[in-house]
């Protein structure tokens, strides 16, 4: 029967964290609190694939499919041939035949003053590629893959980087041969440690120190320092000095900040919009606030590339306000980008196709239509 006194009990037990965990690390169990994780919960999370290749499930995926699941689903964000440095720096390139026979990228080598660093230079193990691509990718909608898509995919990339031909195959059963490919395979140290490290007589630590966050902890993470606007154009429009290293084209610096008090001078504007849609809009009551929607935003990872005031990967929401929320036709135009994307609007960064309802996306076109309202 249920105990309320024990469920009582065992609560108060467990937020006492030092009193729950000396519990647990004695074996004991708190009755009422939790049930064993039955085979397929576990087998749900244990997905790792160790670099001896235990954990890789059964598949296989050509060079031909890869490229097709590539153009689909990888393409806008890292370019056709992995080559694109805006999103995240490229996948593929400056990797040769020869590192493919030694297993040492020379393009690391310091004289070779590459001018970035590419994954596929850097990677030394196969299985850490493919289990980042099966856990992580595409970066809005991971773990979707399949993993004959995974193997694919995968091959693609070796392919492109010229580890194997056009007519490979990738399968359980050849990962193990194929990492005698792998272009940095040999390229890999495991003897130093954060700097100082143990080669300049340091001492290995590890290279984070943070603790879980249990109580009062910040929901929006906030910039503490900012660039003065006076020293923005120090170094002259950073847009025309194409810089090869990082994910970064230069912003056009002979124009104010996209979330610098200029811009929030032109959102001001805002109510005025946020009236007339409250007036036009028999179909709510009164402005949606950011907490209707919310639940959409991060459901969808939205909230990865667009934040209310600032801008990520695509313009801050109260950007898009001061450019589309005056449009009568606002909520139509809204709802059909937010399910197709598109690109060119506020630059060349595209935003992927989005697969949420007809129903959330207008409702998200509705609330920025209204001011984006907090
Ligand atoms: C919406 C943009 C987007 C899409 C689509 C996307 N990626 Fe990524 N990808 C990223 C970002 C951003 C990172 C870096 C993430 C991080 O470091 O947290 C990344 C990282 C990676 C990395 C790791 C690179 C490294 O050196 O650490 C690989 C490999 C990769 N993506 C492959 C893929 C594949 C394969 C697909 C398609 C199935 C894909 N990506 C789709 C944005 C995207
Ligand atoms: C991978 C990053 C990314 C994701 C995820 C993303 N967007 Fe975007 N979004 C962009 C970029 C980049 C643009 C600018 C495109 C342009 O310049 O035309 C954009 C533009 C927009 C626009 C303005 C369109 C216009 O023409 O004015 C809206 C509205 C929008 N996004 C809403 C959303 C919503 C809602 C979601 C989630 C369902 C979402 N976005 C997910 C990157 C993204």
């Amino acid at each position: 029967m249920f105990s309320y006194r024990k469920l009582t009990f065992a609560i108060l037990a467990a937020t006492s964290l030092s009193c729950a965990v000396s519990a647990f690390a004695q074996g004991s169990k708190i009755e009422g609190v939790g049930r064993t994780a039955t085979a397929n919960e576990v087998a749900a999370w244990d997905i790792d694939v160790r670099p001896d290749f235990k954990g890789l499930p059964k598949g296989a995926g050509s060079v031909a499919m890869g490229e097709k699941v590539w153009e689909a689903q990888c393409s806008s964000c890292h370019g056709s041939f992995g080559e694109n440095n805006t999103v995240f720096s490229a996948l593929v390139g400056y990797t040769t035949k020869k590192d493919v026979e030694t297993g040492r990228v020379a393009s690391l080598m310091p004289e070779a003053a590459t001018p970035t660093r590419t994954t596929m230079m850097k990677v030394s193990q196969l299985s850490t590629l493919w289990d980042y691509i099966n856990r992580a990718m595409p970066w809005t909608a991971p773990k979707s893959l399949k993993p004959d898509e995974v193997y694919a995919v995968t091959a693609y990339l070796l392919n492109i980087a010229n580890v194997v031909p056009d007519n490979f195959t990738l399968s359980d059963k050849n990962m193990a041969e194929t990492q005698g490919k792998i272009p940095n395979r040999n390229g890999m140290m495991t003897k130093h440690a954060m700097w100082p490290g143990k080669e300049f007589g340091g001492v290995a630590k590890p290279d984070t120190q943070g603790s879980n966050c249990m109580a009062n902890c910040a929901t929006e993470s906030k910039v503490a320092s900012l660039l003065p606007e006076h020293a923005r154009n120090a170094h002259g429009n950073l847009a025309e000095q194409t810089r090869a290293f990082g994910p970064s084209v230069g912003a056009d610096t002979t124009k104010p900040a996209a979330n610098s008090g200029a811009e929030v001078k032109k959102t001001v504007a805002a109510p005025a919009a946020v009236a007339k849609a409250a007036e036009k809009s028999a179909e709510t009551v009164g402005p949606l606030k950011s907490a209707d929607v919310s639940g959409i935003l991060s459901k969808n990872a939205c909230s990865a590339c667009h934040g209310i005031d600032n801008k990520i990967v695509g313009p801050s929401f109260k950007e898009i306000v001061a450019k589309q929320g005056s449009k009568p036709d606002a909520v139509a135009y809204l709802t059909g980008k937010i399910k197709s994307g598109g690109s060119g609007v506020y630059g060349s960064m595209p935003m992927p196709a989005q697969s949420l309802s007809d129903a959330d996306a207008k409702k998200v076109a509705l609330w920025i239509s209204q001011g984006a309202v907090k």
